[in-house]
């Protein structure tokens, strides 16, 4: 098996004597470097754990993962996927930040910012729905954030109120990355490592089979199995519909039914959804991704109106829900 960082199973540390001074350089952090507490959530192949660096007391969010699990289930392209996504993200305020990466014999760790608000469905479940303030707030940092994804080559693939957490101050951090498509980073034209074309072959072949959840997936990948950006926008739609309803646009009793609203557009709008947010929800949730409204365009949409975007938006206080 191919993990990317192997021989990192200890933090190794360098002991340099000089002038009769034994001095410590931690070259890389490992297991030992944090203490473990409570479990702050579980995926199916993995675990997420408070971690507190001994050193600084900083505290964490670390992703366990069971590498015999992975190779069992065949998931080791999309652990690294996950890993060099992260890695490509980085210094963005609303996506999660991976700071270290290591393993041991059994499982690969991912240190990454902790969320202690937990996820955006959880705060919706238990207010219902949020008002247009909010949703015009909540729905403006998820958009900054898809940009930055998208300005690096990163297209999420599964964005949905689940994956999108909430920090201390109540601003947003987008995870799971999982099952993200990474395309040639754009600002680095001559990259070699993190494309790798053999992987995209593979995309356009076997693991087409891919696809996210059901309520958000778009139609172009129910109909040719290819997601692109605007697939990212159609799950924003789907996003924005949600917060002012308290459900997705696209719900039914099983998947298939779920599917054939999707590629049949067959949704409705409540009594009482605001007009500015309708006008733009219609003009994402379009069959045609090439047709959807593009990321500036939305910006600019009236719904939008008063926003700050860029910096301002991180730095405000976060609206009171309701
Ligand atoms: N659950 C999953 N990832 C998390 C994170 N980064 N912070 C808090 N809880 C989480």
């Amino acid at each position: 098996e191919e993990w990317k960082d192997k021989g990192a199973a200890v933090g190794v540390r360098e002991e340099i004597d000089a002038n009769g001074k034994v001095i410590y350089r931690q070259v890389k952090k490992g297991v030992r470097d944090f203490v473990f507490g409570r479990t702050l959530g579980e995926g199916s192949y993995s675990t997420v754990v408070l971690g507190t660096d001994r050193q600084t007391l900083k505290e964490y969010a670390v992703k366990i993962l069971d590498k015999k699990h992975i190779i069992k289930e065949k998931k080791i392209k999309y652990v690294n996927i996950e890993k060099d996504t992260l890695n490509r993200l980085i210094e963005h305020p609303g996506i999660v930040r991976l700071y270290y990466t290591f393993q041991d014999s059994s499982s690969l760790y991912y240190v990454l910012d902790v969320a202690s608000g937990g996820e955006l469905l959880g705060v919706l479940k238990k207010i219902g729905s949020f008002d247009e303030e909010c949703t015009r707030f909540y729905g403006a940092e998820i958009l900054d954030a898809i940009e930055h994804m998208h300005n690096r080559g990163v297209i999420h693939r599964d964005l949905k109120p689940e994956n999108v957490l909430l920090d201390d101050k109540m601003h947003i951090k987008i995870t799971d990355f999982g099952t993200a498509k990474l395309l040639p980073d754009p600002r680095k034209p001559k990259e070699t490592t993190p494309y790798d074309p053999a992987s995209q072959d593979e995309e356009s072949t076997r693991a087409r089979s891919f696809v996210g959840t059901a309520e958000y997936v778009s139609p172009e990948l129910l109909t040719d199995k290819n997601a692109c950006k605007a697939s990212d926008l159609w799950a924003f739609g789907c996003i924005i519909y949600q917060l002012l309803t308290g459900r997705p646009p696209f719900k039914a009793g099983n998947e298939y039914q779920t599917f054939q609203k999707i590629v049949s557009l067959d949704y409705e709008f409540p009594p009482g959804f605001p007009p500015a947010a309708r006008d733009l929800v219609e003009r994402l949730l379009v069959l045609d991704p090439q047709r959807r409204l593009s990321i500036e365009h939305i910006k600019n949409h009236e719904f939008f109106d008063g926003i700050q975007w860029g910096r301002g938006l991180w730095k405000m206080k976060a609206p009171r829900l309701k």
